[in-house]
């Protein structure tokens, strides 16, 4: 699994912060050519993003383009521009304001086709969806399970918002009158669940008050404590924010990774082929194995290293 702790955006009418980006430790950069852009921007902004991406220095980043939604006229000629262009040093499409699995699939087609004919390997473009809309939401679930190429399920609060005329213009915090909870937790619950059940990654999208780092981290740490594998960044301050609040605890990825070695070795027959055992002062099982692997997992793919290791008792 592909890290996406950080996923930072970067307008591709704007060379200066796309060349920036190559050295900010983000896990993903996506170049937008959708509402960060103006429409009389929109085809300088594909040509500087495929010259971007060709010109390359973003290694290790998953490098992604988001298009325009297919209810404009742009979709079709920011695709083919874009992967005609520079399909080979791309990973993903991000599609937003997805409403229908229809819309997965045209993308998934118009994605083949250009594989084919330019020589790339069928399926190795991702597609990260959007969900920005109640038409998105009330279809989340089989929006994920439309294609395989589905990678990500993104949360776009802004737009979101305005789409349910939610009471509120600052996009993360609750709506003033709402005082009985978090207004935003039917619709994260929603993407996180379609996600897991198809295994994508469920990302939390954009904290627009980008001076507020406290702000940022607050609202990142609701969504990380649901299970969320990332979160947009806009500025370079909020990378290391995201990181951090993606990543786990180096004590709990060193407990994890210690659960996960003495699981093994007690279920092994050295170890007694025991299913539930002592570890310290806590029973483990197979459900804390599966737990386990989760932090674990988030921590590998973060690049963490352990700190401890597990030793077999003496026979
Ligand atoms: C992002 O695209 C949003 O609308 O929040
Ligand atoms: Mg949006």
């Amino acid at each position: 699994m592909r890290s996406r702790r950080s996923n930072l955006a970067v307008p591709g009418s704007n060379p200066k912060m796309l060349d920036k980006a190559r050295g900010l430790p983000a896990d993903q950069i996506f170049m937008d050519i959708e509402d960060a852009v103006a429409p009389l921007a929109k085809p300088d902004a594909r040509k500087n993003i495929v010259a971007a991406l060709n010109e390359g220095g973003y290694d290790g980043k998953v490098r992604t383009v988001r298009v325009n939604d297919w209810t404009t006229k742009w979709t079709y000629a920011d695709v083919i521009e874009v992967v005609e262009g520079a399909g080979a040093n791309l990973d993903c499409i991000m599609l937003p304001k997805v409403q229908t699995p229809e819309q997965i699939v045209a993308l998934d087609l118009l994605l083949t086709q250009l594989e084919k004919s330019n020589g790339l390997e069928v399926g190795r473009l991702g597609i990260e969806a959007q969900i920005e809309n109640a038409m998105g939401l009330i279809n989340v679930n089989a929006i994920a399970a439309a294609s395989p190429r589905v990678e990500t399920i993104i949360f776009g609060p802004a737009d979101f918002m305005a789409s349910i005329n939610m009471k509120s213009l600052i996009v993360g915090e609750q709506p003033p009158g709402y005082d009985v909870g978090d207004a935003y937790h039917y619709i994260l619950m929603q993407i996180l669940m379609a996600a897991r059940a198809h295994d994508k990654l469920a990302i939390d999208g954009p904290y627009l008050a980008i001076k507020d780092l406290e702000g940022y981290k607050r609202v990142a740490g609701r969504s990380a404590a649901l299970g969320f594998d990332g979160k947009w960044v806009l500025h370079p301050d909020q990378v290391a924010a995201a990181n951090e609040v993606f990543s786990p605890r180096q004590e709990d990825y060193d407990h994890a990774e210690l659960i996960l070695d003495a699981y093994d070795y007690y279920t092994s027959a050295a170890g007694g082929a025991r299913g539930a055992v002592m570890l310290g002062d806590e029973m483990i099982d197979e459900a804390s194995r599966k737990m386990a692997l989760v932090i674990s997992s988030k921590g590998r793919a973060a690049g963490m290293a352990r700190t401890s290791t597990f030793t077999p008792p003496e026979a």
